[in-house]
């Protein structure tokens, strides 16, 4: 199910986009990136091909903070901090202990890739504390978007929406040779980042997406997750 192959991201010329079979065949979570930041009209392109997310009643509830450079490093030295105390301050449960089943299979699957890719033995407390920390240093990549929302009824219709958004998001970064990789773990930082940010209580943060140019050689980058066949997940009826 898993490999262990890095794979190479395209070399592209400025404003040539991959086909929409390579783009959704590049795109993988990146976990390092080089620090080189990427250029804001490049930036736009992305933000405008993801604006184009399909919402519920075309109510486009994304509400994007992208954040660079000092107010980046800022935002990661608090991260950190409340993460070393353990000051979680999630707007949205999210508990490991709920995927039941074959969703606690493939989640341990993919817990065992990320550590055994970042050399970190499964009973070593303290090193898997750091490697996850990784996900408060946006995994050196240059940029995070932080994907917040109005609040309506039980979520769940607006939480599709940012998915959508997100998804997007990804697959532009993807098409033009970058990478991203969505964050749960961002969001258990939500109060926090909204004081940082000056972003007002009324928006609800659900996660985040740090993105970049992919660094082919962090060890991060070792893992390939693979996917259950199709008929394990599609049902057809006639
Ligand atoms: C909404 C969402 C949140 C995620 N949160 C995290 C995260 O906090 N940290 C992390 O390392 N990976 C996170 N991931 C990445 C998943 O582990 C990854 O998408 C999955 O293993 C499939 O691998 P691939 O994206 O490389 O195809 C998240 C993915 C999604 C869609």
């Amino acid at each position: 199910m898993i490999g262990t192959t890095s794979l190479s991201s395209p070399n592209l010329q400025t404003d040539e986009t991959l086909s929409f079979s390579e783009t959704v065949r590049t795109r993988r979570s990146y976990r390092g990136f080089l620090s080189t930041p990427i250029p804001k009209s490049t930036l736009i392109s992305v933000l405008e091909d993801a604006q184009r997310a399909p919402s519920n009643c075309n109510t486009q509830p994304w509400n994007v903070h992208i954040v660079s450079g000092s107010k980046l490093a800022e935002l990661s030295k608090a991260i950190l901090t409340k993460n070393d105390t353990g000051h979680y301050t999630p707007d949205f449960t999210f508990d490991m202990n709920h995927f039941y089943g074959v969703y606690g299979i493939r989640k341990d699957a993919q817990g065992k890739a990320y550590y055994e890719a970042m050399e970190v033995a499964r009973d070593d407390k303290a090193a898997r504390h750091r490697a996850a920390a990784h996900n408060y240093s946006f995994f050196n990549a240059p940029h995070v978007a932080l994907l917040f929302m109005p609040s309506f009824g039980d979520n769940v219709r607006v939480a599709s929406d940012i998915g959508m958004y997100a998804q997007t998001f990804l697959l532009a970064l993807a098409a033009r040779g970058l990478g991203g990789i969505p964050q749960t773990s961002l969001g258990f930082f939500a109060e926090t980042i909204r004081e940082i940010l000056g972003i007002s209580e009324d928006q609800k943060m659900l996660f985040g997406i740090s993105f970049g140019y992919p660094d082919e050689h962090a060890p991060g980058n070792r893992m390939k997750m693979d996917r259950v066949a199709i008929g394990d997940s599609v049902t057809f009826h006639y």
